[in-house]
């Protein structure tokens, strides 16, 4: 899409795509949505879809699926054992990736619950460029623990370094001195918590010869792989004449084990893993018929299998992996434009806005970026994801574990939302920035001792919400 110029009007992102099947969308009105955020605890996830207008809470599940992939469901060969859909599935895997083993799973948490009980004893560490929420989760009930061994530009909120998802090499190899028993090493594409930062090709293969060296399993969470290579491709100059499909080999032949949710790459529902070592599919193996499903379909649906297999041959092209980080890139553009503080550079997924300098005046521990997250939504009916210390777990003796980075994730599914959506949102954005000092913060009313942030519950501290949608009745009394 970059390479067709504008002749006379301003360069816009241009979709290679158009819409064929379309859902009606509704803003309600300030006061119903300042009624559903109450019953919902300030909390997005509490939230019915049908009090959304545009919903950006994750890419997770909700990309468009293109006309082949829905054509695929049709030939979807619905068997318990031994499906043609599973053939395909599994040959499309290893084509791509160049792995010979793979073991189907419903998402991508369920890998990750595979891979911890498999390699994971309580006492291991495992080490990674940075962690994810589940990943994190499934460690720690195994009895591990994570470190993160990011570099330091990686937590910068606005920074020009090319590849904050990057492993600080120097660092993994005094962690992997320090301590006994490293699990595994784990690299995330396009990482999630940080802002949807990519790492380099050359960042990968420095991690892979350290992970070989010592002897220690080295896996990809390549759910969000597809910004990752688009990344890849136009920020590294080592491979801007590569093709998709050969960054993407190259990046799997450091690996030992790839795994992830087809929810996000292959843009349907499921999940793989995929294995070099034998005696490793084989253990796992049980694993999959014991909590998943039987090996030829994992607990997805064999529609869905067939989808996530186009997908993924879909997602070796350019213009697929780069419609997201160029709507985003506008969106951060026309945001930063107007002061609204943003995670820079332009990453994947969605565009991250920096609660703390927003929200400065309120308190960590009453979680501004899931103050903002609800702020959001009722001055535009946007939900978006709280993406800070809500989203953490407490450490062991109970005190609040502080996020490095407090942000307000709002993803853009990939060839969902136009323009106009973009603009619409931005706009909202920068009144809630005018207007940021009205917004307070939250207190748990339910905490959840695991993943909180699904669903807990919380009350704003004092009268703020009233406030807020008072203002912004005085200054738009004529719009939802
Ligand atoms: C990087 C990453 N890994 C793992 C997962 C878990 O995948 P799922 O939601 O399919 O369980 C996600 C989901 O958001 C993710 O972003």
């Amino acid at each position: 899409m970059k390479d067709i110029k504008f002749f006379k009007r301003q360069q816009v992102p241009l979709e290679k795509h158009k819409a064929r099947v379309i859902q009606a969308l509704e803003l309600k009105d300030i006061d119903e949505r300042k009624k559903v955020m109450e019953e919902a605890g300030f909390n997005t996830f509490l939230l019915k879809n049908k009090d959304v207008f545009l919903d950006m809470l994750t890419d997770s599940g909700v990309n468009a699926l293109s006309d082949f992939q829905l054509a695929a469901m049709m030939f979807a060969d619905d068997a318990y054992a031994g499906s043609r859909t599973f053939d395909r599935f599994e040959a499309k895997c290893q084509d791509i990736f160049g792995m010979p083993f793979v073991l189907p799973a419903h998402q991508g948490r369920a890998c990750e619950n595979i891979i911890a009980q498999t390699f994971v004893k309580p006492g291991d560490v495992t080490i990674m460029n940075y962690h994810f929420t589940t990943t994190k989760a499934h460690i720690m009930i195994n009895g591990g623990s994570v470190i993160e061994a990011l570099i330091p530009e990686g937590l910068e909120i606005e920074s020009e370094h090319p590849f904050k998802g990057n492993m600080d090499l120097e660092r993994l190899e005094e962690e992997i001195k320090n301590n006994e028993s490293v699990a595994f090493v784990r690299m995330e594409a396009g990482t999630n918590l940080i802002g949807g930062q990519p790492f380099s090709l050359e960042n990968i293969k420095g991690v892979s010869k350290i992970c070989k060296e010592n002897n220690i399993p080295l896996v990809l969470d390549a759910s969000l792989l597809t910004d990752n290579l688009y990344f890849i491709k136009v920020r590294e100059e080592a491979c801007k004449d590569m093709s998709i499909r050969e960054i993407t080999r190259e990046i799997a032949n450091q690996c030992d084990i790839i795994y992830f949710s087809a929810r996000k790459l292959g843009s349907a529902r499921g999940g793989a893993i995929l294995l070099r070592d034998h005696d490793v599919f084989v253990s796992m193996q049980s694993l999959v018929t014991l909590y998943e499903g039987f090996l030829t379909y994992g607990g997805m649906s064999i529609k869905d299998m067939e989808a996530v297999t186009v997908g993924l041959e879909e997602a070796m092209t350019l213009d697929m992996v780069e419609q997201g980080p160029i709507f985003i890139e506008a969106m951060v553009d026309r945001l930063k434009e107007a002061g609204v503080p943003v995670v820079t550079p332009a990453g994947g997924l969605g565009c991250h806005i920096d609660a703390t300098k927003f929200l400065e005046h309120i308190p960590q521990e009453q979680y501004r970026s899931a103050a903002l997250s609800a702020a959001f939504y009722m001055v535009s009916g946007i939900r978006g994801m709280e993406r800070g210390t809500f989203s953490e777990e407490r450490n062991e003796d109970g005190s609040e574990h502080f996020a490095s980075m407090e942000l307000l994730r709002l993803a853009l599914p990939r060839r969902v939302f136009t323009l106009s959506h973009i603009e619409f949102c931005v706009d909202r954005m920068i009144w809630l920035w005018e207007n940021r000092h009205l917004v307070g913060g939250l207190e748990f009313e339910y905490e959840p001792k695991i993943l909180r942030f699904f669903t807990g519950r919380c009350k704003p501290i004092g009268d703020w919400a009233e406030n807020l949608v008072k203002k912004f009745k005085e200054d738009l009394p004529d719009s939802f």
